[in-house]
């Protein structure tokens, strides 16, 4: 029933430590061949255990970011980098300020692009994909809404980077960090379906119980854009990590 592999763990922690060795072999590899390492990186609560898990590689075994460059999914719109709940302070808190990932090799789409740029600014992200070589291994994560990065629904497939309303469920989730709904963006910058589907590897994370329909869904139900996580059935390397509790309803 299922039409996307998924792998199912006892705890997040088995999860993420698999991914993690996954993650630091490509790099090992890849600096073996003195290739860089694109690694397409999301935010939310799921993916912190998994930084967690790449900073106690490189503090413990010598994992190095040195040759890593990153692209993270999304950013809110109107959210300069020091806002608390930036995407670019929850990556900078939780993972980049851990490691030695150079500055010039991070990118997350910026929140404060005056309107009239964002087109260009999207254009910009997409080219410096393509001019890193493509993502290797993207990570994601679900919204309730089904949304990858936030690729609300009605997200076409061949989408690219752009800026996107979000959806009231969305901001409902993020209302209490922010302190109440009216605090909460209304917009996002967010690379696309399309985008994301061009990474050579996808692994979406969910854990706990929230998640267990809306991962049936992606998983079990026909590929629609009213759920952009479904598109993963069409891509030919992409898994679902998940607790056993994400997985309770498949
Ligand atoms: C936000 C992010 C998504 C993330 C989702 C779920 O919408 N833009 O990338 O997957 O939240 O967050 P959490 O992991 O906290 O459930």
């Amino acid at each position: 029933m299922n039409k996307v592999p998924v792998e199912i763990f006892e705890s997040p922690e088995d999860a993420v430590a698999k991914l993690a060795a996954e993650t630091a072999e490509l790099i090992r590899e890849n600096d073996a061949a003195e290739r860089p390492t694109v690694l397409g990186l999301a935010t939310g609560g799921t993916p912190i255990r998994y930084y967690q898990e790449l900073i106690r590689l490189h503090n413990e075994l010598d994992l190095s970011f040195a040759n890593v460059i990153t692209f993270n999914l999304d950013e809110y719109a109107g959210l300069p980098r020091e806002h608390k709940e930036s995407y670019w302070q929850f990556m900078h808190d939780n993972l980049f300020d851990h490691i030695d990932i150079k500055e010039e090799n991070i990118h997350i789409p910026s929140g404060t692009v005056a309107e009239e740029d964002i087109p260009a600014h999207c254009e910009e992200y997409e080219q410096a994909i393509i001019d890193a070589g493509g993502i290797d291994q993207q990570i994601l994560g679900i919204g309730r809404t089904g949304h990858i990065g936030f690729n609300e629904p009605g997200s076409p497939q061949d989408s690219l980077t752009r800026a996107i309303h979000l959806d009231s469920i969305t901001r409902e989730d993020a209302a209490p960090a922010f302190g109440g709904i009216e605090n909460v963006p209304t917009s996002a910058i967010t690379m696309g379906c399309g985008t994301i589907l061009s990474a050579r590897r996808l692994v979406l994370l969910a854990w706990g119980e929230a998640k267990a329909s809306i991962v049936k869904e992606a998983v079990q139900g026909p590929i629609s854009d009213q759920v952009s996580a479904s598109f993963l059935q069409n891509h030919p390397n992409a898994v679902f990590y998940l607790d056993e509790a994400a997985a309770s309803a498949l």
